[in-house]
């Protein structure tokens, strides 16, 4: 079997990501059944920006299956410091480990590595352009909250053109029948061409607007927020302007839908007051907790671990 990494969202067909969504399912009902499943595996976590959630969720599912963890957690720390490229440094990495995800803040350094590895590697976010294991698990949440991937009205509010999440989660999603998008952002963070050309390409319904409102929200199943992205930016001062363009509080959730969750990567920073966590439709919390299920499925399948 060919060796296989996971870059991009697409990597994996429609029916692989069900299967895998499935897997993930499993794992929520029946941790007990796959906590040694991965007894003497490691995972390598080569984080050369820093993260809270994605490095510790990968550790702690790898941790779950009853498998080990190594890594680095800045570039710091790493030989990067001293000129190692990342197709010297995963050479080694494949002698230490099983499997990696490797976060950057280079577009492609995971695929540039991915071509010289001897074991998979996964995408834990490049630069502003893909973050396909956040992608897995914004899906299992909205699959488990939702029931279903289809014939959704998605919002997506923020940081359109560095967030990554979001390029992920359109790309993935787009793939779904009755699927449709409402972009909200300030003029300068819009999607980037290469996003709005792919779901013109494949027909998808979506709408550019800036205003977070009643009218915006009238409709959307999913209201998934974002960061401002601020180390992608090139100058303080529009950082400064853009921050807390959009804030979503109690009075605007007193006119969102009854039925509208919330969603968000997280780190939250200003653009979800903290008066919404209480609220039932808050989910982003609960989506922490589908993300490490889903990086477990994501690591059985990139291994191939058949558990029956
Ligand atoms: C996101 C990321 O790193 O792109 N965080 C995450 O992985 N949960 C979103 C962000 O940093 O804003």
């Amino acid at each position: 079997m060919a060796l296989r990494h996971l870059m991009s969202p697409l990597d994996f067909s429609v029916e692989e990501t069900e299967k895998l969504l499935d897997l993930a399912a499993d794992i929520e009902k029946n941790p007990e059944k796959y906590s040694h499943v991965c007894d003497g595996k490691i995972l390598a976590t080569l984080f050369y920006e820093p993260s809270t959630r994605t490095r510790l969720s990968f550790e702690a599912a790898m941790m779950n299956l009853g498998g080990k963890v190594l890594g680095f957690h800045s570039a710091d720390s790493s030989s990067a410091t001293k000129g190692e490229s990342v197709s010297d440094t995963i050479r080694l990495i494949t002698c230490y480990a099983d499997i990696c995800a490797m976060r950057h803040p280079k577009e492609g350094a995971p695929l540039v590595a991915s071509l010289k590895s001897g074991i998979p590697v996964i995408n834990g976010g490049d630069g502003g352009h893909q973050h396909p294991t956040q992608t897995l698990t914004d899906m299992m949440t909205i699959r488990s909250i939702k029931g279903r991937l289809d014939n959704l009205k998605i919002g997506l509010c923020g940081d359109l053109k560095f967030g990554r999440t979001v390029h992920s989660l359109i790309s993935s999603l787009s793939r779904y029948p009755g699927v449709s998008f409402v972009l909200i952002s300030p003029e300068e963070l819009r999607v980037p061409s290469y996003v709005r050309e792919g779901m013109r390409a494949k027909n998808i319904p979506f709408e550019e607007v800036v205003k977070l409102d009643e009218t915006t929200m009238a409709g959307l199943d999913v209201l998934y927020m974002t960061r401002v992205q601020k180390e992608r930016f090139f100058n303080e001062a529009d950082y400064v302007r853009m921050k807390d363009f959009y804030i979503l509080d109690k009075e605007k959730m007193s006119v969102a839908p009854e039925d509208m969750i919330v969603l968000h990567p997280l780190p939250r920073v200003n653009e979800i007051s903290v008066d919404v966590d209480d609220d039932p439709r808050a989910c982003y919390f609960r989506q922490v907790q589908y993300g490490v299920y889903a990086r477990m499925a994501l690591i059985l399948t990139l291994l191939e671990m058949e558990v029956e």
